[in-house]
């Protein structure tokens, strides 16, 4: 089969297509057939080691999953004899820690993975899970989101689109904040008011929220803390400089009345269940940007790092 392998860490050049065995399911796996997958984030500073403390997680001197690729749609090519939820030729998606940027990959029954909705193609599968699991995180570092007013900074990007339909979702009056071409998208994802962010700066506006969610890394809780309302909550999905973000979030736990947070990705086969039941109720949808064939992935990679998609990069197979 065809798959995407890096050596070293790097820039995007140390990325390869090469032909390898196709993995063969144990017998409590199942062996999925990718017919799209995406670049993400995590994808390129796992690739990069631009946060150098990742080594410890993906190898100290070079990378040992070797095929990077997390989120995953396709179709059940074989079953390990144990295996009960998923029979061949059924249509999954999911997310792994890495192995997607490949024509096949074998995951266990019980990883995130769930069978797709039928109203969605493969392409707009394989976009759910990343941008939401991170978004869920995140929100869920707030207490309950249910009529309080919620800020979403950076709401056009992966986490951004998940993190408003999903504030939304829970009852939250949303307010996201995007570039002037994203305004309409984002509208349609069910902000209740949106700022553009090259005309006004919500810092400055004498509005306050209960939840500020920066969603791309962009903003800071010493900017926006008195945009916060008493009691409220600045959410990050960035460590920041020097890893300040994980200081702030010890030290207002017991100084003042504004929490910082930030939010970890984990996937888990609940939160998968949980977004394919969101998706087949029509509220939830992943946003795509751009679709590249699996050969060039390093033109999707490159756009990834330009840090400026819209939503989410989808590879073919
Ligand atoms: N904590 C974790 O476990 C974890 C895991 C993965 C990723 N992350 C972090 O999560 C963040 C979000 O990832 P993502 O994939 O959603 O990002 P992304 O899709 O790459 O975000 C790009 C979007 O953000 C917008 N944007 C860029 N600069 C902006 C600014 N200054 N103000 C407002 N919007 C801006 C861009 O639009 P315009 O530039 O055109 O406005 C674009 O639509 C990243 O910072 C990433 O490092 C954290």
């Amino acid at each position: 089969m065809r798959a995407v392998f890096h050596d070293r860490y790097g820039p995007p050049e140390v990325l390869r297509l090469e032909e390898v065995e196709r993995p063969v399911p144990e017998d409590d796996q199942v062996l999925v057939k990718i017919h799209a997958t995406t670049v993400n984030r995590t994808d390129c500073g796992l690739r990069s080691a631009e946060y150098f403390v990742s080594r410890f997680f993906t190898g100290l001197r070079r990378p040992k999953r070797r095929v990077l690729g997390m989120e995953l749609a396709g179709e059940v090519e074989a079953v390990g004899a144990a295996v009960t939820e998923f029979a061949v030729g059924d249509e999954v998606f999911g997310v792994k820690g890495s192995g997607a940027h490949a024509e096949y990959v074998c995951m266990t029954e019980t990883a995130p993975l769930a069978h797709k909705p039928a109203s969605m193609s493969f392409e707009e599968a394989a976009a759910v899970c990343d941008g939401a699991a991170l978004a869920l995180a995140c929100l869920r570092k707030a207490d309950s989101l249910k009529g309080r007013n919620v800020l979403i900074y950076g709401a056009s990007g992966s986490v951004g689109t998940a993190a408003v339909q999903l504030a939304r979702y829970f009852g939250a009056d949303v307010t996201a904040v995007c570039n002037t071409k994203n305004l309409e998208l984002v509208r349609s994802l069910g902000a209740d008011r949106v700022i553009d962010y090259t005309q006004d700066d919500f810092t400055k506006n004498g509005e306050t929220y209960d939840v500020i969610f920066d969603a791309v890394g962009k903003h800071s809780f010493r900017r926006c803390r008195r945009s916060l309302r008493s009691g409220g909550t600045y959410v990050a999905t960035d460590p920041g400089l020097m890893w300040h973000t994980f200081a702030l979030a010890l030290l207002t736990r017991r100084i003042g009345d504004k929490r910082v947070a930030m939010g970890i990705t984990k996937y888990t086969k609940e939160d998968v269940l949980f977004l394919k039941e969101l998706i087949e109720t029509g509220e939830y949808r992943a946003v795509i940007d751009r679709r590249y064939p699996l050969e060039d992935v390093l033109e999707a990679t490159r756009y990834v790092e330009t840090e400026q998609k819209t939503g989410n990069v989808v590879l073919t197979l």
